[in-house]
């Protein structure tokens, strides 16, 4: 069954899409995250994200990301497409290319080699980045209150972040389906919808 994963920029409104897919789906479809999708996972998100959380290192912090991806991928991701769901997941393997990779600047070769590991090869029939300018994501970010360990980084990083999405999927674009995240949420729904249906990645239900 489909894999399909969401990615882009701190409020760029992936998870909003992410939720209403689900919701849409319904029984067909598992939802979960990274990172803190499974219980574990819950607990490595809390370190991961807390601005206490200080000193961490930048290869430190990958493999923790990773740590909470392969509990994922056991636990989570490959029980559904085994039972055949379709599984939703909001981030995966090219938010560590993107945040780790382009942002901390960490080798992405070695990024890859993990993914490996930590996945078994796994890899989504589908990435759906929700694309906005930085400003606008951290523009509906600062509205929210309270900031994470990344939601505080400075402009630079998340101009990174940004680039190095654009990036990986020009260098797969067919991997990718790239939806305008400053557009109005239900026309990007519809627009995600029909993609989707168009390559018959909704499993029962796009039919
Ligand atoms: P997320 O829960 O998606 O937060 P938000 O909804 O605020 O975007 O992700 C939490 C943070 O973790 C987000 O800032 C991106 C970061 N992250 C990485 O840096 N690398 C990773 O591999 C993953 C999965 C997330």
């Amino acid at each position: 069954m489909p894999f399909i994963t969401f990615e882009g920029i701190e409020g760029c409104g992936k998870s909003t899409q992410h939720r209403r897919l689900a919701e849409r789906l319904g029984e067909s479809a598992v939802a979960t995250k990274e990172p803190g999708g499974t219980a574990i996972g819950q607990a490595l998100r809390q370190v991961l994200l807390d601005p206490a959380t200080r000193g961490l290192t930048p290869t430190a912090e990958l493999l923790l990301y990773f740590a909470d991806r392969a509990q994922n991928v056991a636990e989570v991701v490959r029980p559904g497409l085994d039972a055949g769901r379709v599984v939703l997941c909001d981030r995966y393997v090219e938010s560590s290319l993107a945040y780790q990779g382009y942002g901390r600047g960490l080798p992405r070769e070695a990024i890859r080699r993990l993914a490996e590991l930590a996945t078994g090869g796994l890899r989504p029939d589908l990435i759906v980045l929700l694309d906005v300018p930085v400003e606008v994501g951290l523009g509906r970010v600062g509205r929210r209150g309270a900031h994470d360990r990344f939601e505080a980084e400075e402009r630079e990083f998340h101009d990174r972040v940004r680039r190095g999405y654009l990036e990986l999927m020009a260098a797969e674009p067919e991997r990718w389906l790239r939806l305008d995240g400053a557009a109005n949420e239900d026309a990007v729904f519809d627009s995600l919808w029909a993609a989707l249906a168009e390559r018959g990645l909704l499993g029962g239900a796009g039919r």
